[in-house]
This record gives structure tokens, C-alpha cells and sequence, in this order.
């Protein structure tokens, strides 16, 4: 390669890492290294055989235009795997995040306390007998009975309250966030409560989970 293409593909480089890292999306580091060495691999492909024909024929132009098409593609194909997984990590209820746990305290503190307690304690006479409803807040350190709630349970009496789970005569005073926090805010609240349960708890849940869903 003469000095003046080494050059070009320098400053071609130069102009992908650019693009790249520009346009304020926070994709990871590790990413945007890999697409840019994935591209620089496909130009040093350009220059063998089959690849050297056929980038003669395209000219300078050409040649531009199908790197810019690579790069692109590379790029939104980047971005779709990138906010694939972000997705994926936000809709698990991961209690050993310590991240999305202290992110779920933060929300608790904000949103919860006030009737659930400090320390996730509930009111007292929570367990009394409300055949009507207006039971007060229960506790949701584990002490009653939440492993009957799924995830996914837990989720939605946060998201939408208890009322549409309830029975039209029972009066179920947990309001819904629906308005107020985002669903990864909800998985987080969700990480958090499950960190605060015992072992057993956790253990209890997650086997009623497996009966319901058939496995195990
Ligand atoms: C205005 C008071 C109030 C606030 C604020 C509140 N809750 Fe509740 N919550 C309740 C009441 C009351 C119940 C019990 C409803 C019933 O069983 O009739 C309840 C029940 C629940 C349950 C179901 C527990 C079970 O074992 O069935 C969960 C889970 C829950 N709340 C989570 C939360 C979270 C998380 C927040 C904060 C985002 C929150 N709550 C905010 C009053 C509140």
C-alpha cells in the first residue's frame, strides 16, 4: 500500500471513530471498539482479490459510498443489539444488582416509605381480617405472605395498583405508579424489596413460580 492510501485510510479512520463517538447516544465503550475494528477489518479485506476488482470498478466514490454503507449498517446494527440488552437487564429483577438495588431504595424511599415504613415494616394490623378492604399497608420485607407474587405480580400491583386485582367489592388502597415511575424503575423497586427478603422468602417464591409455570 503507497503512502498516500495509508494516509486515506487514516484519515478515514479517523472520520468513522469521529461518527462513531459522536451523536451522544451512550452506547458501552467495548462496542464502539469492536464496530470500529470490524470496520477497519472489512477495509483491509478491500485490496485482495475478488474485493480489489470490484473496488477498482466502484472508483474512489464508490468505494466511499460502500464503506459508508457498511459503517451504517454496522452502526445501527450496533445500536439495535445495544438497546437490545439494555431491555433485556432492565425487565429482570436482578436483587443481586447491587446498582439497580440502590436504584430501587432511592425509588422506595421516594415513592413507598410513607406507607410501607422506613424499613419496609408495613402498618400495624395489616393481618387482621379486612373482608371489604381498606387493609393497611402490608409489609414487604417478606414477613407476609409477598412469595405468593410473581415478578411479574409485584410489577404490576406497582405499576397499575391493587384495585384491578382485587375483587369490585374490596376497597384496595395500594395506588398504582403508573404515572410516576418508568418500567426499569419498577424492575429496580422490584430488585430492591426481593434484596430485602430472607433466603427462605426468595426460595418459596421462586418454587411456587416453577408449579405455576409447569417447570421444574
Ligand atoms: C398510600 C399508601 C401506599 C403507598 C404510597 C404505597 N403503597 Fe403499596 N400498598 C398499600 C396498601 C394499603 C396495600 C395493601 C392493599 C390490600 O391488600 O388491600 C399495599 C400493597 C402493596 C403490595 C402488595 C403486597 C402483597 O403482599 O400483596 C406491594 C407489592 C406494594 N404495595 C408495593 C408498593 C411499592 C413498591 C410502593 C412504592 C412505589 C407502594 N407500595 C406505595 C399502600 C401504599
Amino acid at each position: 500500500m503507497s503512502r498516500i492510501d495509508n494516509e486515506r485510510r487514516a484519515r478515514r479512520q479517523a472520520r468513522i471513530r469521529a461518527k462513531a463517538f459522536s451523536g451522544g447516544e451512550r452506547r458501552s465503550d467495548r462496542l464502539l471498539r469492536q464496530m470500529v475494528d470490524a470496520a477497519e477489518e472489512n477495509e483491509s479485506e478491500i485490496g485482495m482479490g475478488l474485493a480489489d476488482r470490484i473496488s477498482r470498478k466502484l472508483g474512489p466514490k464508490g468505494r466511499y459510498l460502500a464503506a459508508a454503507t457498511l459503517i451504517g449498517s454496522l452502526i445501527t446494527a450496533a445500536s439495535i443489539y445495544y438497546e437490545r440488552r439494555m431491555v433485556d437487564t432492565a425487565v429482570r429483577a436482578d436483587w443481586q444488582d447491587e446498582t439497580l438495588v440502590a436504584q430501587g431504595h432511592m425509588l422506595y424511599r421516594d415513592n413507598c416509605a410513607f406507607c410501607h415504613g422506613d424499613t419496609l415494616e408495613g402498618q400495624a394490623g395489616w393481618d387482621g381480617d379486612f373482608p371489604s378492604g381498606n387493609r393497611p399497608a402490608l409489609p414487604l420485607d417478606g414477613s407476609a405472605p409477598i412469595w405468593r407474587l410473581s415478578d411479574d405480580d409485584i410489577f404490576d400491583v406497582i405499576k397499575y395498583g391493587g384495585q384491578p386485582f382485587s375483587p369490585r367489592s374490596y376497597k384496595n388502597n395500594m395506588p398504582g405508579f403508573e404515572i410516576q415511575l418508568t418500567d426499569p424503575g419498577i424492575w429496580a423497586l422490584v430488585a430492591f424489596l426481593k434484596s430485602r427478603w430472607p433466603e427462605d422468602v426468595r426460595q418459596r417464591q421462586a418454587e411456587l413460580e416453577m408449579e405455576r409455570t409447569g417447570g421444574g
